[in-house]
Formats: structure tokens, C-alpha cells, sequence
């Protein structure tokens, strides 16, 4: 039995990635120019897995909808409202309906991961699993689902969140569930943070005879939760551009190196870009330097500064700053020198922020 359906988890608040999640939701924000759910999406699409349900909160669900929309997806998608953010295993319980009695894989919305689901879709089938988890060592244990594990590679034990960890294997955002992940989730109690988690849903399967395995992830994974995060994704998967794609146009007194994609209406005029990098559309460079690791959303007029590993989204201006860099800028910003600023800044803001430095 293969499994057909996937529930994405898009419900959560994303506190720690204010005031950017103050106007955009945390599962949608751009990394590389694209919405993180887009690179989720392309993933599930590509092991044949078309029927998608996508939670979402009362807050989120119109913009979660756009930025899903944005792109024409071959995928038979809906979405489900879970009211409150009460947790992953809840999230599970609101999603009965669409799940009905059959496997399903679970993807957290926010999780980028580098890895192809092929390795744990055929663990969990090949096992006839209950569930099937993606194992990752982090160095902060303490902030993940963890996995403790016997001699024999099995399951021992997971703990959500332990304080003192007795393995630094976490449980990333994706798992292979059978229909017994239901009683589970209705059987636990709410946590210290007062949600269902998702890891003693497991451990409950665990306990009561269920089969529960696991499959090492060899690649990149990141939880998108913080602004180094976001950057660290950023760089990552701008990296794997695989060639040099200019659609705009640059002027002779510039320099272009490296892999960098510039996008339709761009003009580029006596500055220097070093990949990797991308430029959206309609932007105006002008006597400036960007640097690796940037992603330029559309429309950005950038003048007179340096900008390195930066995330800017669509509609910014920046003006005469001399290095902006670790930054992740949102929406219609605008960023200003009166006077030509000499010393590296680093900024977290969200849409429509305006900074005269
Ligand atoms: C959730 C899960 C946790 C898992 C993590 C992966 O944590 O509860 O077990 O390791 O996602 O991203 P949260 O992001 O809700 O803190």
C-alpha cells in the first residue's frame, strides 16, 4: 500500500520569527524568492503524493492560500482550519475527516529539508510501520522531539523537548503515519506548553504495540524558527543553483560572478554581484555590491550600498547604507543614509519598515 495523502502543518504562530510573522506567516516566506511551502509542495509532487491537505490557522489561511496559489500546482490541494494553535497531534485529529482510515505523510510547514522522501516512504511501507520518523543530530537537543535508541538501531524511547537529553537525535517535521496515529492522538494529554504533541502521540503507539521506526536523514534540514535559520536556508539552497541565468540586463561597467539569477526587468548598472544570488524581477541595482547568499525579492531598488548574506522581499529600497548584512528585510521596506553610512548593520524587520539611518 503506497501512501497517496500528505497533511502539511501550517497552523502554528511563529512567534519567534516576529515582527516579520507579524504580516507574513513563517511558512511562506520566501527563501531563495520562492514560499518555503513551495519547496514542500515540489517535494511531495515528486513522489507521486497528490492529495494534500494543508492546515492552516483562522489567522493565516487567506495568505497561506496566495502564496500557495501564486504557482499553477498539478495537486489536488485543500485546506484545514485548526482554530487554535493546541498542537501537532491535535492538528492530526482536526484532519480526520480528509484522512479518513488511510497512511498519510506528515510534513511540518516550516521544515526545509534537502533530503527525498523515497527512503522513508519505503521504510514505513516495507515494515507495514505505524510510524515512521526522519531522524537528524542537532546540537541543540533540548529544543527538538527527540529519539533514543537501543543497540540494535530500534526505538527506545522519544521525549519532546527533554531538558536533560540522552541523544542528540531529533525528530525533524516529516513522518509516515498508519490510521493507529489516530486512537493515539486521542488518548494523550496536553503538554507542559499545553499542546498535543506529536511526539507522545508516538510514544503512546510506541507503548501500546505499534510499530515505530525510523530513517536517517543524510542531508540538509532546517526548522526555519529563527532569522539565522532562514538565512542558513537561504544560502543553502541558493548554493544548488546549478548555472549562471541572467533575464535582465546589465551594463558594461558591471560585474557578474559566479552563480547568480537575475530575473525579467532588472537593470543593473556599475555594480558588482557575486553569486550565489538571486535578483527578482523589475529591480534597479545601481553602484552597488551584492553579495553571496542574498536573495532579492521584486521590484527592489538597491543603491549606493553592499548588501551580504541578506534576504530582502519584494518592494524594498536601500539607499547609501555601506554593508547590510545577516538581514532578513520584509515587504516595501525602505532603508535610508541621509549621510553615506560607513560601519555594517544588521537588520530583522518586517513589511513596510522605514529606517533613516
Ligand atoms: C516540532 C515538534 C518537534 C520536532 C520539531 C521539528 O516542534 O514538536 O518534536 O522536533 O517540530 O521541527 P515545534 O516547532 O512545535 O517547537
Amino acid at each position: 500500500m503506497t501512501i497517496k495523502k500528505a497533511l502539511i502543518l501550517a497552523g502554528g504562530r511563529g512567534t519567534r520569527l516576529r515582527p516579520i510573522t507579524h504580516t507574513i506567516p513563517k511558512q511562506v516566506i520566501p527563501i531563495a524568492n520562492r514560499p518555503i511551502l513551495h519547496y514542500v509542495l515540489e517535494q511531495l509532487g515528486s513522489v507521486g503524493i497528490k492529495e494534500i491537505a494543508i492546515v492552516v490557522s483562522p489567522d493565516n489561511q487567506k495568505q497561506i492560500k496566495h502564496y500557495v496559489e501564486l504557482h499553477h500546482w498539478n495537486l489536488k490541494l485543500e485546506y484545514i482550519e485548526q482554530k487554535a494553535p493546541q498542537g501537532l497531534a491535535h492538528a492530526v485529529i482536526v484532519s480526520r475527516e480528509f484522512l479518513k482510515d488511510d497512511s498519510f505523510l506528515m510534513y511540518l510547514g516550516d521544515n526545509l529539508s534537502g533530503g527525498r522522501l523515497e527512503g522513508i516512504l519505503s521504510t514505513f511501507e516495507s515494515a507495514k510501520a505505524d510510524a515512521t520518523l526522519m531522524l537528524k543530530e542537532v546540537d541543540n537537543p533540548q529544543q527538538f522531539g527527540i529519539a533514543e535508541i537501543g543497540t540494535d538501531g530500534e526505538i527506545k524511547r522519544l521525549i519532546e523537548k527533554p531538558t536533560n537529553p540522552a541523544s542528540n537525535l531529533a525528530i525533524i517535521g516529516i513522518y509516515c503515519f498508519s490510521s493507529r496515529i489516530h486512537q493515539a492522538a486521542s488518548r494523550i494529554a496536553p503538554s507542559n506548553r499545553g499542546e498535543l504533541e506529536i511526539t507522545d502521540a508516538i510514544q503512546y503507539l510506541l507503548e501500546s504495540g505499534g510499530i515505530v521506526n525510523s530513517e536517517r536523514l543524510d542531508s540538509w534540514w532546517f526548522d526555519c524558527g529563527t532569522k539565522d535559520d532562514l538565512l542558513q536556508a537561504n544560502e543553502t539552497i541558493l548554493a544548488q543553483l546549478s548555472m549562471q541565468h541572467i533575464r535582465g540586463s546589465i551594463s558594461e561597467d558591471s560585474k557578474v560572478e559566479g552563480l547568480v539569477d537575475v530575473g525579467k526587468g532588472t537593470v543593473i548598472t556599475n555594480s558588482e554581484i557575486v553569486g550565489p544570488a538571486k535578483i527578482g524581477k523589475n529591480c534597479v541595482i545601481t553602484n552597488s555590491f551584492i553579495g553571496p547568499a542574498t536573495s532579492i525579492g521584486s521590484k527592489c531598488k538597491i543603491n549606493d550600498s553592499r548588501i551580504i548574506r541578506t534576504i530582502i522581499m519584494d518592494n524594498g529600497i536601500i539607499d547609501s547604507v555601506a554593508q547590510v548584512e545577516n538581514s532578513v528585510i520584509g515587504k516595501n521596506c525602505r532603508i535610508f543614509s541621509s549621510r553615506k553610512s560607513v560601519d555594517k548593520k544588521q537588520f530583522m524587520i518586517g513589511d513596510d519598515a522605514e529606517i533613516l539611518l
